[in-house]
């Protein structure tokens, strides 16, 4: 075990982002009762998927992380999940098919409720009230009453963090994520946008190839792995009181797990190597995400990385670079060569979301073209230094929302209006998200025939 860490070891260290709950005797309490409540995800599923991310970090996978910014308890239904999952699913396949290696997929679902700010206020006019820190804290609406820090919202969202997932596994496990389904996956809005026809040519190949498996005797019948898939959830463990509750001895193995998620990250502003959000993630076993920006040094990420990995496990750590597109080729060198000259094993993703966000008539959003140009300097910069470019963390909905401008409809500045409906920041459309899988699919591709020739030369 880490030494001299527990569960609560990170209550005596400095932390940021800490909401203002004016009764503390009620958020304790809260913590009382969900230390109590069923654990979300078992250790095991946890294990499973640092292997499969461990597969990754020696180059034999893609990781596939996503989803909503920030849940919110207003969209929480039937319907958003399916539609995301959908989505989710139909990028999984251009990617596995591309790349022609196992997906990992990961949600950025179920848990994913608490937002980093970079003010403690919001100011609207000559009001000013707490900033929205995530419907797991406050409410969105500019109001004293709702802004006001409430415990018993944790508990709502732990409720719906459960709720969630159940549909997911239900859909994941029961039939919805069969491959012979490969076809129904197509949203009503996506169908006539231009990756309607890339997506039902691959799928017409995918079927054709189910068809001749099953004449020669493999079918989804005998086959679970052409009918199941594993799915996995992910969030951003920034509230530290609700992980906290969730952290529990994992009784096969004696270990710690944080049981509120497969996989949990430490965003870019809450990585200080000896503040609380550090100190948390470094006793819990499982895999375990960190947030890259451009002031992060060769030196500080080695120093995070021994901290985090100490025993240096490959799958357990890994990178979600996010720099901006016209950042990315002064910063991720420096850290790939960091890692390589000392031999740490990570898995490298590249979220190319954050860094990219813009104003525009008011709405932040983010350009696609600038989506796209930082995944493919990613993949470049990868290539040129000999590294595996191992995954994409993106954030999407299933939905036909207007938040993000471009994209083959070339959504524009006046369009942002029409729908946005983001809690926090601005999510890939479903058809964005599937092009933006098929150009992954096609980097991946070219990176395969690229080594391809090197072996046969
Ligand atoms: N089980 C395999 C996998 O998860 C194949 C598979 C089944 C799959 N359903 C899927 C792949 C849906 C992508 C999407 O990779
Ligand atoms: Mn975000």
């Amino acid at each position: 075990m880490a030494q001299n860490w527990t569960p609560s070891s990170w209550r005596q260290k400095p932390i940021q982002q800490v909401p203002d709950y004016p009764d503390l005797a009620a958020l304790a309490a809260t913590e009382e009762r969900l230390a109590k409540f069923p654990p979300l995800v078992f250790a095991g599923e946890a294990r499973r998927l640092k292997s499969a991310l461990a597969n990754v970090a020696e180059g034999k996978g893609f990781l596939l992380q996503g989803g909503d910014c920030a849940e919110s308890f207003a969209e929480h239904g039937a319907d958003t999940i399916r539609d995301f999952f959908r989505a989710f699913l139909q990028m999984a396949v251009v990617l596995t098919f591309g790349a022609q290696q196992p997906v990992v997929k990961v949600g950025r679902i179920a848990g994913q409720f608490a937002k980093p700010r970079s003010s403690g206020v919001e100011k609207q006019g000559d009001v000013t009230l707490p900033s929205y820190r995530g419907d797991i804290i406050n409410g969105i609406e500019f109001t004293e009453e709702a802004r006001i820090p409430n415990p018993e919202r944790q508990i709502m969202a732990y409720r719906q963090s459960a709720a969630t997932l159940n549909l997911l596994r239900a859909f994941a496990m029961g039939g919805y994520a069969n491959l012979e389904n490969v076809h129904q996956w197509m949203l009503g809005f996506v169908k006539d946008s231009p990756q309607a026809e890339r997506y039902r040519k691959l799928a017409d190949r995918i079927s054709e190839t189910m068809d001749f498996m099953k004449a020669i005797g493999i079918s989804a019948e005998n086959n679970p792995s052409l009918r199941e898939t594993d799915f996995f959830t992910s969030h951003e463990a920034l509230l530290l009181g609700y992980e906290q509750a969730l952290t529990r001895v994992d009784s096969t193995s004696g270990d710690w797990y944080a049981t509120s998620g497969h996989m949990i990250w430490i965003g870019d502003r809450t990585r200080q190597p000896d503040h609380a959000h550090v100190e948390y993630c470094r006793g819990i076993k499982n895999p375990i995400g960190l947030k890259c920006g451009p002031s992060l040094s060769g030196d500080g990420l080695l120093e995070l990385i021994d901290l985090l990995n100490p025993a240096n496990e490959p799958g357990r750590l890994t990178l979600i670079c996010r720099f901006g597109h016209d950042k990315v080729a002064d910063n991720l060198p420096r850290l790939i060569r960091a890692v390589e000259r000392e031999g740490k094993k990570v898995v490298w993703s590249c979220d190319p979301m954050h860094g990219n966000t813009i104003t525009l008539n008011n709405y932040k959003t983010r350009p696609f073209e600038r989506v796209l140009s930082e995944v493919e300097s990613f993949f470049q910069i990868h290539r040129a230094e000999g590294t595996h470019p191992g995954g994409i963390h993106v954030e999407m909905t299933g939905n036909d929302v207007t938040e993000c401008t471009g994209g083959a409809r070339a959504l524009s500045g006046d369009d942002l209006a029409d729908r946005y409906h983001t809690h926090c920041d601005p999510r890939l459309n479903a058809d964005q998200a599937l092009e933006l899988a098929f150009l992954l699919a096609e980097r991946m591709k070219g990176g395969r025939d690229e080594k391809r020739m090197v072996v046969n030369a």
